[in-house]
């Protein structure tokens, strides 16, 4: 178990890719804190990664948190060490979009985006690597980017700054970091089949379409890159971002 006793944070546990993730890192032997702003969906999520895990006693949690507000994130951290008895890492990973054209972007549907998907990321990384180096934890932080880090969308000023920012913590978090034994890497995905998506079929298929394979990615798929990326196996990426996209950017 490459994960085993490893006690890591998931934020958007609840649902899509923060789910998926929460079962493959449980898989490999890590305990959870599974956090979300939805509790209900968090609390299903932990039930589930403790029927995974019943075998070998794997702990999970449910919490709920607002990942745009400092003081919940670092409440979230020490709730963390409370129930796990050390941290080794967080998936920052809830993330929300907005989308409108420009000229009607105002202040506050910028900020929203801005403070949900980018000052999260910040937050994580700064109460969880504290707590870390004070209690002489290793591991690793893995944050949720996007394909729209590194490319314009329309309707997307807003997520677009967000997640490449995110690609530019998940870089200078690594090399802040690095002496301490913590990594720091963010992971890109494509179009993922998940409720941030929307309902609309006909509004998925052109999206579907810029994949490779003409089809959107699971979930899943993306969770097994975070879970390797957590393990020692990836001890030589540090501060890049890899692109689960199905060619999207290539
Ligand atoms: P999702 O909507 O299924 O899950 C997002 C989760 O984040 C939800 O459970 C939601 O309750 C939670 N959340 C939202 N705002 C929160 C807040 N302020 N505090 C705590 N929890 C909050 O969406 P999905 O697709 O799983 O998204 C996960 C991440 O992946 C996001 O950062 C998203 O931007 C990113 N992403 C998703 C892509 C996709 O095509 N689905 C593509 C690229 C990136």
């Amino acid at each position: 178990m490459e994960l085993k006793d490893q006690a890591l944070i998931v934020t958007g546990g609840a649902s899509g890719i923060g789910r998926a993730a929460c079962l493959a890192l449980a898989e490999k032997g890590a305990n959870l804190i599974v956090a979300d702003f939805n509790l209900d969906g968090a609390e299903a999520v932990a039930k589930e990664v403790g029927a995974l895990t019943q075998d070998r006693g794997g702990k999970a949690f449910a919490y709920k948190v607002d990942v745009s507000k400092a003081e919940e994130v670092e409440a979230l951290v020490e709730f963390a060490v409370e129930k796990l008895g050390t941290l080794n890492g967080m998936f920052n990973n809830a993330g929300i979009g907005l989308v409108k054209p420009f000229l009607e972007m105002d202040p506050a549907s910028y900020l929203k985006v801005i403070e949900v998907d980018q000052h999260s990321v910040y937050y994580g990384l700064y109460y969880g690597a504290r707590k870390m180096v004070a209690l002489g934890a290793k591991g690793a932080f893995v944050n949720t980017a996007s394909i729209y880090g590194s490319i314009a969308a329309r309707g997307s000023f807003n997520y677009n700054a967000a997640k490449a920012a995110v690609v530019s913590m998940s870089r200078s978090g690594a090399l802040e970091l690095a002496e301490y034994g913590i990594r720091v890497v963010g992971v890109a995905p494509g179009f993922i089949d998940t409720p941030i998506l929307g309902d609309d079929p006909a509004a998925k298929a052109p999206l579907a379409a810029q994949h490779m394979h003409n089809r959107l990615i699971q979930p899943e798929k993306v969770a097994s890159v975070v879970a390797f990326l957590f393990s020692d196996a990836a001890s030589a990426i540090n501060g890049s971002t890899v692109a689960v996209d199905d060619g999207f950017l290539s």
